[in-house]
């Protein structure tokens, strides 16, 4: 059987929430169960320091996001989970890769465009607050995909920009000095939920209108109750369509119970009771996964364990690829 390499990085940035479960956990967990599918999952540390300089939220979101996905189901021994920053050998790449890649190429990134405009906007210098770090992102996102030579990354939308630029630097790279990097294709899902926040908005941490999945039982309550809803009384008909209740209840109901809330609306159940039926249902979904994690988050040195495996089990295979590229590029010893 002809096996694709799947891979896909995590920013490990801020703290997981309900949108993240519906929109690229779920999925990216199902996906890596395929048999015809070798799944690389990373945890992006590294692109994390382009995004924050304060080393306790770095250090925590890192950890709140593997024990995350651990929690979720995610099995280490069917799919390589990782920290790149465990893996040396993608810095050490980069920066072959910046070497090779054009700045021109750089220069339109999204990413970046959207800084230098914002100063601008703002009547700042253009480079304000600009890093190397913020204008090479590109470049490291490359170095992670090509060194696996993965061939395809599912992303959301706003990364395509970014694989295609990988696609373009191992191009250049091949044609330079030789066939060594496999190019990778972007992969968008379209049937991929967008979830709605409290505000009905796309569920974002930089909207600031998330439910975290493993807050307590408590935190997920006041969650759901926060969700804005409109002045409908009890038994007046209610749009299910227009609502963010219901977004989220389909995400975690059935064929039959989403078709039972849907009546429920249009007889006017009200708005603190469907959130209380909400509640319970998303609730009876996470409370195991919630003690899972709960475990994990307690016990670092399980978590640490996890990855220093699965970085173990890929660095032969970095390391094979890396020796390629240095030989191709003269970084030879001399005897
Ligand atoms: N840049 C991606 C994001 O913010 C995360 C990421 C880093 C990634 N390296 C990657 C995704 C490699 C896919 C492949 O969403």
């Amino acid at each position: 059987m002809n096996v694709t390499r799947v891979l896909t990085g995590i920013t490990t940035t801020g703290t997981p929430h309900l949108g993240n479960l519906v929109g690229a956990i779920r999925p990216a967990i199902a996906a890596s169960k395929r048999a015809d599918v070798d799944a690389y999952l990373f945890l992006a540390d590294l692109h994390a320091l382009i995004k924050s300089s304060d080393p306790l939220a770095v250090a925590q979101s890192s950890r709140e996001i593997a024990a995350t996905w651990l929690a979720l189901g995610l099995d280490p021994a069917q799919v390589h989970f990782y920290r790149q920053s465990d893996i040396p050998e993608i810095t050490e790449l980069s920066w072959v890769l910046t070497c090779n890649a054009a700045k021109g190429l750089m220069n339109r990134a999204h990413a970046y465009k959207a800084a230098v405009h914002a100063n601008q906007d703002a009547g700042e210098d253009p480079d304000f607050g600009i890093t190397m770090g913020l204008f090479s992102y590109p470049v490291l996102m490359a170095a992670d995909i090509l060194i696996f030579n993965a061939h395809e990354v599912p992303v959301g939308r706003d990364q395509i920009q970014h694989v295609e630029m990988a696609r373009d630097i191992a191009q250049r790279f091949n044609h330079n000095f030789g066939d060594i990097f496999t190019l990778p294709k972007a992969v968008v899902d379209d049937n991929v939920s967008v979830l709605q926040g409290l505000d009905g908005r796309k569920m974002s941490k930089s909207y600031g209108n998330t439910i975290p999945l493993f807050g307590t039982e408590k935190q997920l309550k006041k969650g759901i109750n926060k969700i804005k809803t409109n002045l409908l009384e009890p038994g007046e008909a209610k749009d299910p369509h227009d609502s963010t209740v219901f977004q989220l209840w389909c995400a975690f109901a059935d064929e039959a119970e989403r078709e039972f809330m849907r009546q429920a609306f249009l007889d006017g159940i009200g708005w603190g009771e469907a959130k209380t039926q909400l509640f319970e249902r998303v609730n009876d979904e996470l409370a195991p996964a919630r003690e899972r994690y709960r475990q994990l988050i307690d016990d670092p040195q399980q978590l640490e364990a996890i990855l220093q495996a699965g970085a173990e089990r890929l660095r032969p295979h970095s390391a094979t690829l890396l020796a390629r590229v240095r030989d191709a590029v003269g970084l030879r010893p001399y005897a």
